[in-house]
């Protein structure tokens, strides 16, 4: 079956986050959204369908996890990711950011260090300083167009109480797919100064066709099995981020024990119904959507690439080996990150996450989220190249 991604979906009128928050963040709500990470495409109608045959049924009462949910899960992380994952380490968990929240509570004390390789994902920081633990920065370097670690200075910022380091694999916004010897040296550091890593890996579903796989952080040694809490959900893959459904991953015993007990502990172990019969049905019935979704983006990735290169030299894409968002270089603009996010949102009618929000090496870059109809993409791409026309013009005269 071929799926179409090619459909102009209307967002307004559904509460949408993307569509909502315009005017807050941009100062208009005249924007084409290209921010927030879910995708413009239809949910698949698998999904849809799972969730309207479970509505035929009138009472939505407390469930439990259907029979199938682990196999299911356990099944897609060996196919996908070449892990032999044992139910018993695996948990329901409410959603990935508050779980990097709820491992910072639990395996660290007020003001413990902790580790995060900015530009990354901004909410990585909020759950560090907004639980009083000191945010420690080891900046990525861009080394050939790609963002690479400096695992000197990882080394160099670790003190005797650093506790934790929280993991973007892959990686938001840079798109790297890191490799097994970049995981291997990392990993050789953790393992020296005993540091616990929470390994996100949110986006390991969505990497592009024909790029190295993913390689889950735990699996790299004995010791990132045992000293690894992995974040996995189906939930950005399949566009289905509103649901909530994700899962813990840990295979040692004794930090499962402190990390479930602390989700326990506050009753918040269990997912609704929704979320659950929809992951079965990603793992299921996913796999060819997910493939043509990635093929799909591949093409919006390649015709920026190639519209930026032919049209807009000054702006230089890094091109993502995962995932559907694109950390775009604006240097050669000439203006700082305030003035260029000012410029992509009135001038040009794009609503693109200011490259600073994501810490140390965001300044003069923004991102730019391609999972949408190849029209929107061509539609983005004249506005913003016109508003560059008339900027250089009037600057000339
Ligand atoms: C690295 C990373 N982690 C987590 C999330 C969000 O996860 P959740 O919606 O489950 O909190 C995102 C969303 O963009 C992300 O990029």
């Amino acid at each position: 079956m071929k799926y179409n991604f090619d459909e102009i979906i209307e967002r307004k009128g559904t509460n949408a986050v993307k569509v909502e928050r315009c005017k807050a963040l941009f100062g208009t709500e005249d924007v084409i959204p290209m921010w927030v990470a879910d995708m413009d495409f239809r949910t698949p109608d698998f999904i849809l369908d799972a969730i309207k045959k479970r509505l035929e049924h009138p009472i939505l009462g407390y469930t439990v996890t259907p029979k199938n949910f682990y196999d299911l899960l356990t099944k897609w992380i060996l196919d996908h990711h070449n892990w032999e994952v044992k139910k018993e380490w695996v948990g329901f968990l409410p959603g990935i950011v508050p779980g990097l929240a709820f491992a910072v509570q639990c395996l660290t004390e007020v003001q413990d260090e902790i580790i995060v390789q900015p530009p990354v994902y901004y909410p990585f920081f909020h759950v560090i300083e907004n639980n009083n633990r000191k945010l420690i920065y080891n900046q990525l370097v861009e080394d050939e167009g790609i963002f690479k670690m400096d695992l000197a200075d990882f080394e160099n910022k670790i003190t005797d109480k650093t506790k934790l380091f929280i993991f973007c694999n892959p990686h938001n916004p840079g798109g790297r797919v890191w490799t097994k010897e970049e995981l291997q040296q990392l990993a050789a550091i953790c393992e020296k100064h005993q540091i616990t890593v929470v390994s996100d890996e949110v986006h390991a579903d969505m990497v592009l066709p024909n790029q190295t796989p993913h390689t889950p952080f735990a699996t790299i040694s004995e010791w990132t099995k045992e000293n690894t809490v992995t974040f996995m959900a189906p939930s950005k893959v399949f566009n289905m981020p509103g649901l909530i459904s994700s899962s813990y991953i840990i295979p040692n015993a004794n930090l499962r024990k402190q990390f479930a007990g602390y989700l326990e502990a506050s009753e918040m172990n269990a997912g609704n119904i929704f979320s659950y019969v929809a992951t079965v049905a990603c793992y299921e019935e996913g796999e060819e959507w997910r493939k043509q979704m990635l093929e799909y983006v591949q093409g919006n990735i390649d015709y920026l690439k190639n519209f930026l290169k032919n049209e807009i030299p000054q702006i230089i894409p890094m091109i993502p080996e995962a995932s559907f968002l694109v950390w775009l270089d604006c240097k050669a603009l000439g203006m700082d990150t305030d003035e260029l996010h000012k410029f992509f949102s009135l001038e040009a009618g794009l609503g693109l996450n200011k490259g600073t929000v994501f810490g140390p090496g965001g300044e003069y870059h923004l991102r730019m989220n391609v999972a949408c109809p190849r029209r929107t993409m061509e539609q983005a791409l004249s506005q913003l190249k016109k508003a560059i026309k008339s900027k250089v013009q009037s600057t000339n005269y």
